[in-house]
């Protein structure tokens, strides 16, 4: 069993992963300032686990009180980075705001695992590197388009930045290329919870249902598509969360130190915007007040993965499909909005 540092464990992938690598009994603790989670997640990972979970509101970019939290906890065996800004529209009105938290919070991480011998680092990156893709499903061999963000780019630069750093951190890593998270816990106690409004397709939805929003739009309904709207491959957060964990042990037990590895986690699955509204009318039975609207600049047409080498590698199954997504990302909403 190792000891695992996450940082930003509590939020929306963090926590599940929290509660996945305590399952799976390890000793895990985070940092995270809260940015954009709130300290009652603590509490709930414990309701789910029965266990204890413990973060230190830190923000990583603050070297030195970063340290001092690395130094008490002793010998850590790996650290799952999570911690970075994720809002696309922001990061192209903010992008030093990105730069500088995604990627020196990075190097400071790094620089944790060299001081203080941590061997191995899981990364959180996503399949907006692919950019839009000409072939589909993308392997991890796919290439590498430029990308269309400040906050894409911050991804892709973070892959390079570990891969050129491997050896001066002394380091394994295994980077992890999300396609689109959604869903929430299956106990209703953790799931989606942005301090600002959300963007993505699933809460909006959510949001919309419950009357947060009055309506909501749906952007392009013209695209190359079965139906006109973008197609995406929407992962359940929890079999998110359990791949990490499998990453976690492939990689203490396969990837030395100055050596790496690539998955991508998607469930091989592309879901139209008009096929997830329909999803989420039948698990919820509500109408959602949705209308087409033009294009959004900037976003994909089609993407999804293939997953088989995380499959054949780490042994990993996602079991939830995208109406498991809905119904758990609805029992949630209603949770969050009491
Ligand atoms: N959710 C997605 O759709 C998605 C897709 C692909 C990749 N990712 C990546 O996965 C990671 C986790 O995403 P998420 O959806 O859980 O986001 P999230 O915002 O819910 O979680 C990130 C956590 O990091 C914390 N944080 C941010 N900056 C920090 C700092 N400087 N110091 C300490 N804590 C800090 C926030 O408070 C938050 O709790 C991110 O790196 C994100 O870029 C997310």
């Amino acid at each position: 069993m190792a000891k695992v540092w996450l940082t930003g464990g509590t939020g929306y992938i963090g926590s599940h992963t929290y509660v996945d690598l305590l399952e799976g009994g390890h000793t895990v603790f985070s940092t995270d300032d809260y940015s954009n989670s709130s300290p009652e997640v603590l509490e709930n990972i414990t309701a789910i686990t029965g266990k204890e979970a413990n973060n230190y509101e830190v923000d990583i970019c603050d070297l030195e009180a970063l340290e001092a939290v690395i130094q008490s906890e002793g010998k850590i065996d790996a650290v799952i980075h999570f911690a970075a800004f994720k809002a696309v529209g922001e990061s192209v009105e903010q992008p030093l705001k990105y730069f500088k938290n995604n990627l020196v919070g990075l190097i400071h991480v790094l620089e944790m695992c060299k001081r203080y011998a941590i061997s191995h680092m899981i990364y959180s990156s996503s399949c907006t590197v692919y950019g839009n893709p000409k072939e589909l499903p993308v392997t991890e061999d796919t290439p590498i388009l430029p990308a269309a963000s400040p906050y894409g780019l911050t991804k892709q630069m973070g892959e390079d930045i570990i891969l050129s750093s491997l050896m001066d951190a002394g380091i394994g890593s295994v980077l992890l290329r999300y396609f689109n998270p959604a869903g929430a816990h299956e106990s209703g106690k953790i799931g989606e919870d942005p301090r600002n409004a959300a963007l993505n397709l699933v809460p909006v939805i959510t949001e919309t249902a419950i009357g947060k929003r009055k309506e909501m739009a749906v952007f392009g309904s013209d695209y190359p598509t079965r139906d006109g709207t973008c197609v995406r491959d929407y992962i359940h957060v929890s079999d998110l969360a359990r791949a990490h964990t499998l990453a976690l042990e492939y990689a203490l037990e396969h990837v030395p130190s100055g050596s790496w590895d690539v998955f991508n986690l998607g469930v091989e699955q592309g879901v139209t915007v008009l096929e997830a509204i329909q999803a989420f009318e039948r698990v919820s039975g509500q109408k959602l007040n949705y209308k087409m609207g033009p294009r959004r600049p900037g976003d994909v047409v089609a993407i999804f993965a293939d997953a088989s080498k995380a499959r054949d590698r780490l042994g990993w199954v996602p079991l939830r499909d995208i109406r498991e997504i809905m119904r758990t990302a609805w029992e949630w909403e209603k949770v969050r909005s009491r």
